[in-house]
């Protein structure tokens, strides 16, 4: 099977969105320090160019959890493959994805950090499937996309972790 991908959404629109994104965003934390926190692996391409557009004082933090409930942790359901750095307690946090499906994922994130007393938390994802969201009433702050239920690759996401690498969001077909 032959894997073909097809521009989705091109390097260009990509850095014109985030650029847009990344301004508007910039205006809720211009005067707050902010602690962004990027969901391993996906997000960190994400991460990397919407913090440039940012004026104020920017920490950023990294964050890996198990896709699985049923795990442990001393704050809650969460499996933690690889914990935060900094104490989020009184901070103001921005988590940034780099897509929202199902929502499973990022329920477990926002539990997580919940747990951990920040003053306020703001959620902002590159891209946004909101046709298969399965947890409700998840509030998604910032949407860079909103796209169709579709295979999405590149930017930071995977096939088979293959393509993160890629300057585009394509989307993924196979051929014989
Ligand atoms: C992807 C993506 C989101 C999540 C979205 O992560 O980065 O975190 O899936 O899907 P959901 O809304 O249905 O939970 P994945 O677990 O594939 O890990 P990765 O970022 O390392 O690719």
């Amino acid at each position: 099977m032959k894997e073909i991908i097809d521009v989705l959404i091109s390097k260009e629109e990509l850095h014109r969105r985030i650029t847009e994104l990344g301004k508007e965003v910039n205006e809720e934390y211009k005067d707050k320090e902010v602690i962004m926190i990027a969901v391993l692996k996906g997000a960190v391409m994400f991460l990397t160019d919407f913090a440039k557009e940012f004026t104020g004082d920017v920490l950023m933090d990294f964050l890996a959890v198990s896709s699985y409930h049923g795990g442990t942790h001393s704050s809650g359901n969460v499996r933690v493959l690889k914990d935060l750095e900094y104490d989020l307690e009184g901070k103001h946090v921005l988590v940034v994805e780099d897509i929202v499906d199902t929502g499973r994922s990022l329920e477990t994130v926002l539990r997580l950090i919940n747990s951990r007393k920040p003053a306020d938390v703001k959620v902002c994802t590159l891209l946004d499937k909101p046709s298969q969201r399965i947890i409700e009433n998840l509030t998604v702050d910032y949407v860079g996309f909103t796209i169709e239920n579709l295979f999405v690759v590149g930017y930071g996401l995977d096939y088979e972790e293959k393509y993160r690498n890629l300057d585009y969001v394509g989307v993924m077909r196979f051929e014989d």
